[in-house]
């Protein structure tokens, strides 16, 4: 389990410090009630690329990808692009031996730039047209197949490697929008469709493993432990019915990140060292391992920055407003999500609670609903942690706000990921 970390308990009196920085990349510290991370302080980096401001830990991405690699030395580690596609972040892990998934052209063109290709990429979608089909091919990736039908058009579109997604019946017990596994799932094939997909698939194309990957933000392995259960004994059945046996077996990701001091998740080479153990234990045969992490590589090492703006109190409530909302993060909207916040350019004991609201026209846009802290004022800076995966992935343009920067610190220096959007890019659009 997550532990408090000695070196982000600092000196200052408010008890909540000590607790909150747990949450934070492994860099961030406080000073004079400033919050750092990589050696940048908070503050600067606000002045300097403005807010909202999604900033990203090196340190932690780093510690992340070591710590899966550090699994299994044999096998291969990609990073699911889908929570947060950054060309600097695909670099830095490709540079630290990982490879990507992406599941859509603008994906796989983000992975391609940071030069990825063949054995290092893996092409996942439910419904992938040609065009995504025809640039797996061409950069020699392997493709996971996941319906019938796809398998003439793999062939059609001169993808080579294939892998076989396998539906496992296995209910994730996380949010259902984020579950992949269970029986009506819309993700993969059930066992039956599986093998029969690979049997047609052994004539033309060159199928060399199965995949599984039960869900998102996953708190617990014990649905992953059955889910691989499942995919030996359909491993067995592949070799008993069809002579065939996996040369790579594709563990999916799914482990999930604390938000707030509430939850509670296993670190990620707990997590990942108990589904390799039992991989290896009910499989005898040689297969080389793939797992599959996005939110756990990204998610604790980026804190988002607002700048507070107005305050007021409604019907017995502590409103602040901040300068975002559910178009930088929609997590809150889409999966009751809950997150944790601290002052980022002061201290001080809590002074109330309050309910941090983004500045969009929905009542539903609330990041927070309740959170103790020091009364904020107009102009402080809010620092929300563990919101480096799943939130400018997933932003939008709602009430035509451009889109947050996302930087990259360490060792004192911050440098852009990638630049704010201006009204000006969102005007480009229009006829
Ligand atoms: C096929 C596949 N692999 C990997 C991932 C990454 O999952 P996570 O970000 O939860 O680790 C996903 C996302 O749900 C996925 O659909």
């Amino acid at each position: 389990m997550s532990r408090l970390r000695a070196d982000h308990v600092t000196s200052f009196s408010q008890a909540q410090s000590a607790v909150s920085l747990e949450l934070f990349p492994d860099t961030a510290a406080r000073s004079g009630g400033v919050l750092s991370v990589g050696g940048v302080a908070a503050t600067e980096l606000a002045e300097r690329f403005g807010t909202p401001l999604v900033v990203y830990c090196r340190e932690t991405l780093v510690a992340q990808a070591r710590a899966y690699r550090g699994v299994d030395s044999d096998a291969l580690v990609v990073y699911g692009v889908k929570a947060f596609p950054s060309v600097g972040i695909l670099r830095l892990f490709a540079s630290e031996g990982l490879g990507a998934d992406v599941s859509s052209l603008g994906e796989l063109a983000f992975a391609r730039r940071a030069g990825l290709e063949g054995d290092r990429l893996i092409v996942h979608g439910n419904n992938k047209s040609d065009a995504e089909l025809e640039a797996a091919a061409a950069a020699d990736a392997l493709v996971v197949l996941d319906s019938s039908e796809e398998v003439a058009r793999a062939h059609e579109a001169r993808v080579r490697r294939v892998l076989v997604r396998l539906t496992p019946g296995v209910e994730a017990r996380t949010h259902q929008s984020i579950q992949t596994a269970h029986d009506e799932s819309k993700f993969g094939l059930d066992p039956e469709q599986a093998l029969a997909t690979l049997r047609v698939a052994l004539d033309g194309l060159e199928p060399v493993g199965v995949h599984v990957h039960i869900g998102s933000q996953l708190a617990r392995p014990d649905e992953s432990l059955l889910a691989i259960d499942r995919l030996v004994a359909f491993c067995a059945r592949a070799r008993d019915e069809l002579a065939w046996t996996p040369r790579l077996v594709d563990l999916g990701g799914g482990l999930g990140v604390a938000h707030s001091p509430k939850e509670d998740v296993p670190d990620a080479h707990t997590f990942a060292s108990a589904l390799v153990a039992r991989f290896r234990a009910g499989w005898p045969e040689p297969a080389r391992l793939v797992l599959e992490p996005g939110r756990s590589l990204v998610g604790r090492a980026g804190v988002t920055l607002y700048r507070v703006g107005a305050t007021k109190r409604s019907g017995g409530v502590d409103y602040v407003a901040i300068d975002g909302g559910m178009s930088d993060n929609p997590r809150p909207q889409l999966y009751g999500a809950r997150y944790h916040a601290i002052l980022a350019n002061r201290d001080g004991p809590a002074e109330g609670a309050f309910r941090i609201a983004g500045k969009h026209c929905e009542t539903g846009d609330v990041l927070i609903e309740r959170i103790e802290l020091p009364r904020p004022r107009r102009g402080d800076l809010l620092a929300v942690p563990a919101t480096g995966g799943y939130t400018l992935a997933m932003a939008s343009n709602y009430n035509a706000l451009p889109r947050p920067a996302a930087v990259l610190v360490a060792g004192g220096e911050a440098e852009l990921l990638r630049r704010r959007e201006t009204i000006d890019d969102l005007l480009a659009y229009e006829a």
